[in-house]
């Protein structure tokens, strides 16, 4: 996937890493940008040689939002009618895990981007926020509802009100990040993290992240209904025959993905 302008990807021993690659102007996400990381997970998500899919940021932010620049000439019908945010509603069609690495500045649609990942690992130096009030607008790419789910409404209003920078560490106080590490210990352990889940069977893995996305959006009666389906469902594959049958006989199993 060498085709792209303003992201780089690789793939090793399974793990995607697609990195942000606009560093002069803190990748900040002009539309371009969004197609090419959209264009990118869907094919990593298709692909039999990734497990995992890792999102990072080249230079000295993650992403500082959306490009400025591009959008300050914008009305509401341009908006309407260009409807950009249909791309980032694909993401959370991504069946793989996201496991988001942050450092620098993750703010307004970086914020977002990284609220898109399932799990984020953040650099010691990392600062999370929605400027966006500053700029007379609010966010546009679910950062009121993805927030507002993980942190709460009256901690989300605060920080969407005043459009201050949170820490890395508060941000973990808030459940919004998983770790928090070294600068430079940022990608190796994020990557660490990554080739774990390539051990597990990529179907459980698969089939777990959709039940844990229901679980936000869903009653829990409903949840529990589509749990129980991806429970069953996970008895078709040959990595169930393998997980038991080795749990029986004392052996290490080997999944297959199957
Ligand atoms: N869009 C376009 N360019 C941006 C940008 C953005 N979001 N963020 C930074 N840049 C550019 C700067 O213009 C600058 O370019 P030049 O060198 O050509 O002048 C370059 O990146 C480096 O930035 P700074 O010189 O400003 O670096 P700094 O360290 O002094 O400040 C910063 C860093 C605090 C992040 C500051 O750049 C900043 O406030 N950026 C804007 C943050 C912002 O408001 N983000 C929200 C955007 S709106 C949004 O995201 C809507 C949505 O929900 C989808």
């Amino acid at each position: 996937m060498s085709e792209f302008q303003y992201i780089h990807t690789k793939v090793e021993e399974k793990v995607a890493l697609i990195e942000l690659n606009r560093p002069n102007v803190l990748n900040a996400l002009n539309r371009s940008m969004v197609t090419e990381i959209l264009t990118a997970m869907e094919t990593l998500d298709r692909s039999d040689e990734v497990s995992v899919i890792v999102l990072t940021g080249r230079g000295r932010a993650f992403a500082a939002g959306a490009d400025i620049d591009e959008m300050a000439n914008d009305t509401s019908i341009s908006l309407e009618l260009l409807n950009q945010f249909a791309e980032w509603d694909r993401m959370s069609l991504i069946k793989k895990p996201i496991i988001g690495a942050v450092h620098g500045f993750a703010l307004g649609g970086g914020f977002e981007l990284a609220l898109c990942c399932d799990v984020l690992f953040a650099s010691e130096t990392a600062e999370f926020g929605f400027p966006e009030v500053n700029l007379g607008v609010m966010p546009g790419a679910g950062g009121t509802q993805r927030l507002t789910k993980l942190i709460g409404k009256t901690r989300a209003l605060e920080w969407l009100w005043t459009g201050e920078r949170m820490s890395a560490k508060k941000a973990y106080e808030y459940g919004i990040v998983n770790r928090v590490v070294a600068p430079e210990l940022l990608l190796e352990e994020t990557i660490k993290f990554a080739k774990k889940l390539v051990q597990q069977p990529p179907l459980s893995l698969r089939l777990i992240k959709e039940a844990v996305h229901k679980a936000v959006d869903y009653p829990l009666y409903e949840g529990m209904q589509f749990e129980r389906k991806n429970f069953y469902l996970l008895f078709s594959s040959e990595d169930q025959k393998e997980g038991m049958k080795a749990f029986i006989e004392k052996r290490k199993p080997n999944f297959q993905g199957k």
